[in-house]
């Protein structure tokens, strides 16, 4: 695992100059900002720009900000092999849950860090298709994306909930998605870390996380990781992906990339599924996403 020291965690720091790619310089109140949120005469703070927002800018979605669009295109103009991975981590949810639902009777779904609607490939409605009777918690800490997922993934009062919840908590999260009296924990779930876990860093101990939640499940649970990968040392990916993430921790919050044995050790007591195991999904080919399906026996 990284520690805390490890380089591949990166801070937001910003005393550190970005080496000419960043478009609007290194003062908070450069030209572009203007552009980008209207004329000011005072200094102030870079705007916030989220997780959700910049995501949402790759898969095309509208729920993004101008100063989330010029991170997102800068970031696909450093990495452009990680763009697949954004539509290919769609691609493998819709077809993981379609088999969980339709093959092993899962008929429960948490989706942590859901991000912002999709409609028509929403999780719930992935599972809809085939098992109208599936419940599914969705699960965010960003208030934005949980008013729009509130108005956009409740269409059916008793089919999906929304929750305030942070994955770094996973008592606590567990504790409010109990007292929704959505689900039945003594039944099995299919858990979704989808692109989130790269977001807690090494002190965050996503591994803890997980175990934490494992021991509110019940046995013949799924757990689904999404996450993007460290390439080795010889992989010419390594550094613009390095650079990328870079960006990435200093605009938006710290990324941290992890190896495949750093992404497979992230299942804890979830037994990974062989074929295929961790793997990049086919329509990523090229990025460094790798994604699994765990179970819990
Ligand atoms: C990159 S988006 C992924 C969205 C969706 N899971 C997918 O794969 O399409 C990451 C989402 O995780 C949320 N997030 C980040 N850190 C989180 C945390 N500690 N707890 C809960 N959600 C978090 C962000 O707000 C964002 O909506």
């Amino acid at each position: 695992m990284t520690s805390p020291d490890d380089p591949r965690t990166v801070r937001r720091d910003w005393s550190q100059p970005w080496p000419g790619i960043w478009p609007w310089g290194d003062t908070p109140d450069s030209d572009i900002l203007d552009e980008v949120t209207g004329p000011h005469s005072e200094p102030r703070p870079r705007p916030t720009a989220t997780p959700a927002g910049v995501y949402g800018r790759w898969l095309a979605g509208k729920d993004n900000r101008a100063h989330e669009r010029v991170i997102a295109e800068t970031m696909a103009e450093i990495a452009p092999f990680q763009r697949a991975g954004v539509t290919a981590n769609r691609d493998w949810l819709a077809t993981q849950i379609h088999d969980l639902v339709t093959q092993q009777q899962i008929r429960q779904l948490i989706d942590v860090g859901c991000g912002y609607p999709l409609p028509g490939a929403n999780l719930h409605e992935i599972a809809h298709r085939t098992a109208p009777d599936a419940r599914t918690v969705y699960v965010d800490n960003d208030e934005v994306v949980l008013a729009h997922a509130r108005a956009l993934m409740t269409d059916d009062a008793s089919a999906t909930v929304v929750i305030d919840g942070d994955a770094r908590y996973p008592d606590h999260l567990f504790d409010t998605l109990e007292a929704t009296g959505h689900l039945d924990l003594t039944r099995p779930v299919a858990l979704i870390f989808a692109a989130v876990l790269h977001l807690l860093t090494p002190d965050d101990d996503p591994a803890r996380v997980v175990t934490a939640c494992a021991n509110r499940l019940a046995p013949g649970s799924y757990l689904l990781i999404s996450h993007v990968a460290l390439p080795d040392e010889d992989d010419p990916r390594r550094q613009p992906t390095l650079d990328a993430a870079a960006l990435y921790s200093r605009d938006v919050m710290p990324f941290t990339l992890r190896t495949y044995q750093d992404i497979a050790a992230l299942f804890g007591p979830f037994t990974l599924l062989d074929p295929p195991g961790l793997a990049t999904p086919p329509t990523g080919t090229g990025s460094t996403l790798l994604a699994g399906t765990g179970r819990l026996s």
